[in-house]
């Protein structure tokens, strides 16, 4: 290997490299941990009620009083419902689609039904996304599953409650509601990960906020990133009990298979996301009497540990959690998006108020220049 590609590989992913500034979020940063505008995520997750307050704090820059939450939270849930054309083409999509492919074809259809027209309407676009996101979902779902129109409205105070209540056809438990609300307040916001970095390169084009939100969903849906709550539940589910777990888990750290849900690009010993998610993923254990995903979950959380110094991250929790709420796999990675939006308008609107095309350079490790053989020569 030449020491040009040495030096490119060892530099690769950009890690640990500063690709710019931000007030929103620090990641694992000596002292500070997970905050959003300061806040550590665990206060917040433990002190706000709704995933709005924690939306509105990124969005707006402050924790919001009582009267703009009031507001606020009236605002999105009256902006619920969807166009008829979009259900159109929602009823369109293939029942074996991937719904996050469905939840990029509704924000791009969306972005042609309702243009972001100037930056000015910035904070429209966005409040319609967080609010229309579970419907583009469900809808869909529900459509291409039972083959029923559902209703895109609901009573539910919440966009947590709102989602379970399209999903399930009713209103969700106090203690779904509350584990629905913690689990979009914890994956809100996590500075230059790859989706937001996503967003932010297009926003720093001056394109509209549906382009950005687009690519973003699209980094987001690999396995890497948020489809590893997807990965984790297919992992834990190959397991009837502890023990088998075990035994598989060494052939496949021995194959150097990746274990989903486990390990992170920043954080060393621990994700704090995990003990918040996982406290609330064993309530769920107890409530509907589980033997069996919770202890393979914890089998497997020990063993990564003893074994590889490797640690939960956010996503593996949250796959049993979303099980013990009756959420089927496939829409697992969607949540995601519905929560993460906040973060990745919030750093839209930063680039934005702050603009230089990013355009970084790369390392040449091809060949010495040469002239164009003739095609009859080549
Ligand atoms: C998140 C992730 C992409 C970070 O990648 P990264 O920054 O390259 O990871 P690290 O530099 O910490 O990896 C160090 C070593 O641990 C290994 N490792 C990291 N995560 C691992 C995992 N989940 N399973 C098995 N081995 C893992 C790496 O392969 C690497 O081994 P090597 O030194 O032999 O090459 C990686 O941990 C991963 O793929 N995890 C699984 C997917 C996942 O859960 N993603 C969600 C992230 S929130």
């Amino acid at each position: 290997m030449t020491e040009a590609k040495k030096k490119v590989l060892s530099g690769a992913g950009l890690r640990g490299q500063i690709a710019g500034q931000t007030a929103l979020c620090t990641v694992g940063q000596e002292g500070a941990g997970l905050t959003y505008r300061g806040y550590d995520v665990r206060d917040l997750a433990a002190n706000c009620k709704s995933f709005e307050e924690v939306a509105f704090l990124l969005l707006r820059g402050h924790l919001p009083n009582s009267s703009e939450l009031t507001a606020y939270t009236k605002r999105l849930h009256d902006m619920r419902d969807l166009p008829v054309t979009l259900k159109e083409v929602l009823e369109r999509i293939p029942a074996d689609a991937h719904p996050m492919d469905v939840m990029r074809v509704g924000t791009a259809m969306l972005g042609t039904l309702e243009p972001e027209m100037s930056f000015e309407q910035q904070y429209d676009v966005v409040d319609r996304l967080l609010a229309a996101f579970p419907a583009i979902l469900l809808y869909w779902y529900r459509f291409s599953k039972d083959g029923e129109r559902i209703a895109c409205m609901t009573d539910e105070p919440d966009i947590g409650s709102h989602f379970l209540a399209l999903l399930h056809g009713k209103s969700p438990s106090a203690l779904h509601r509350e584990v629905m609300n913690v689990s979009l307040i914890l994956y809100a916001e996590h500075e230059f990960n790859a989706s937001t970095f996503t967003g932010r390169v297009c926003a720093s084009t001056l394109s509209d906020l549906y382009s950005c939100v687009t690519g973003a969903i699209g980094s987001l849906r690999g396995p890497l990133h948020g489809g590893a709550n997807e990965a984790a539940m297919a992992l834990i589910e190959r397991f009837s009990s502890p023990e088998q777990a075990v035994t598989e888990l060494r052939a496949m750290i021995e194959r150097k298979d990746l274990i989903m849900g486990f390990g992170h690009a920043i954080y060393r010993d621990s994700d704090p996301r995990n003990e918040v998610i996982k406290g609330y993923a064993k309530k769920l254990a107890d409530e509907v009497a589980d033997t069996v995903v919770y202890p393979v979950s914890e089998a497997i959380e020990k063993f990564m540990w003893d074994e590889k110094r490797l640690f939960p991250n956010a996503d593996f929790f949250h796959a049993s959690a979303y099980r013990f709420m009756g959420i089927p796999t496939e829409l697992f990675t969607p949540i995601f998006v519905c929560s993460r939006v906040s973060g990745w308008a919030a750093h839209i609107f930063e680039q934005r108020a702050n603009n230089r095309i990013i355009r970084p350079s790369a390392e040449y490790t091809g060949e010495e220049q040469r002239p164009v053989t003739p095609i009859g020569e080549r």
